[in-house]
């Protein structure tokens, strides 16, 4: 098994298996690659060459090598911290509305046809003290890239099913996110409250599909709801704190914070903005953050609600102002202890972003030749 980083030519490729460079060369030529020696190869190119003489590959992070090799905590510094909980399904099945109602707010109402387009973040703590992280996720269909997000980040999921209506497509899709990632599920079937809801029927269906429910003998809970009316609500945040207790969340709040970027933009008035999650650390105003191809400091915080912040834990979002551009949505963010260090990675990184697409686009006009020939 050879393991690289991303930074690997033609001429390092061939010293790890100890072929000639040229030998690596031909073969590169004869996928239809042109390299010189001391050129850095794609993954993919890597993957065929290595296999050709009969090795394996592994890939590591070449930042976590140089740059951002992550501590193990030391399982005394871990507490325990707030789950974090998605709630994804079918476009209009409910679920601004649940989250309008635990939050006691009106998001929907601000919604441009009512339609969530974008995740949003939110910290909640409940009555009895208890903290919980919400994600909530757009349902119409043209969304499934932050519906992945969405389950990959998170501990547990909420999948809403509205029961005046049936086990639609972003149901079943929202499903196996929550599977692909391995999140325990919980199911929330709303709009009882309506006089032609059949929860049943959503019940039963959910059977067909091998999702066989608590109350007739399954594994999965559910909790039959109305966001609007807000029953069963509070027996739904019950159930799910129950998965969430089975967990054992932890995280070590006094180190440097690391997390995933949910989204960011171009804010007129204020700059880069991003809404960042955090997964472990405590994340502080001044710190420098590198986010995929860009870094800055933080030059402040706010939550949810839009009030300044100075700091956000484990499991806390936040929204910050700082960063030299927008990273991308799913980006990792980590707290790094120079700017140069920063700097450098993210210019780094920028690089092989641009060598890798002149390569891709490189590799379609040859394969164009290859179709007219
Ligand atoms: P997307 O984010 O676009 O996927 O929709 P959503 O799942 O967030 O649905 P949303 O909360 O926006 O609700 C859609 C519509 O259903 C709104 O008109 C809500 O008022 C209505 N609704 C949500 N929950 C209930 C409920 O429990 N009972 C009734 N009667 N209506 C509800
Ligand atoms: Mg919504």
């Amino acid at each position: 098994v050879l393991e690289l980083t991303e930074f690997v030519t033609a001429n390092d490729l061939a010293n790890m298996m100890d072929v000639p460079v040229t030998d690596v060369i031909s073969t590169c030529m004869s996928l239809g690659v042109m390299v010189a020696i001391n050129q850095r190869l794609d993954a993919e190119t890597i993957n065929i060459v290595a296999e050709e003489y009969g090795f394996k590959t592994k890939f590591v992070s070449a930042d976590v090598i140089e740059a951002i090799a992550e501590e193990e905590d030391d399982p005394n510094d871990l507490v325990p911290r707030p789950p974090i909980v998605t709630v994804m399904g079918h476009v209009d099945h409910g679920k601004t509305s649940l989250l309008d109602n635990i939050r006691n707010t009106n998001v929907i109402a601000g919604e441009a046809g009512g339609i969530t387009q974008h995740i949003g973040a939110y910290n909640v703590q409940l009555n009895d003290g208890r903290k919980i992280t919400f994600l909530d996720t757009p349902g119409h269909e043209a969304f499934t890239a932050m519906r992945a997000r969405g389950a990959q980040v998170t501990d547990v999921a909420i999948i809403i099913i509205a029961a005046d209506d049936d086990i639609m497509p972003q149901t079943v899709e929202a499903i196996n996110h929550a599977k692909a990632a391995g999140v325990p599920i919980v199911f929330a079937i709303n709009k009882i409250d309506k006089p032609e809801a059949n929860p049943n029927k959503i019940k039963e269906r959910l059977a067909e599909m091998n999702y066989l429910v608590e109350e007739w003998g399954g594994k999965y809970q559910s909790q039959d709801i109305s966001a609007k009316k807000g029953i069963g609500v509070q027996e739904l945040m019950e159930k799910v704190l129950l998965e969430a207790d089975l967990l054992e969340l932890k995280a070590n709040p006094n180190r440097n914070a690391k997390g995933s970027v949910i989204e960011s933009s171009l804010d007129k008035g204020r700059g880069y903005i991003a809404t960042v999650l955090v997964q472990n650390g405590t994340l502080k105003q001044g710190d420098i953050v590198l986010a995929g191809t860009y870094y800055g400091r933080i030059k402040a915080m706010f939550n949810e609600r839009n009030q300044r912040i100075e700091k956000a834990g484990p499991s806390e979002p936040a929204l910050i102002l700082g960063l030299n551009g927008a990273p991308q949505a799913g980006d990792i963010f980590y707290v790094m202890e120079n700017e140069q260090e920063a700097r450098a990675i993210a210019s780094r990184r920028e690089q092989l972003q641009r060598e890798q697409s002149i390569r891709t686009q490189k590799l379609l006009s040859l394969d164009d030749i290859g179709r007219r020939i």
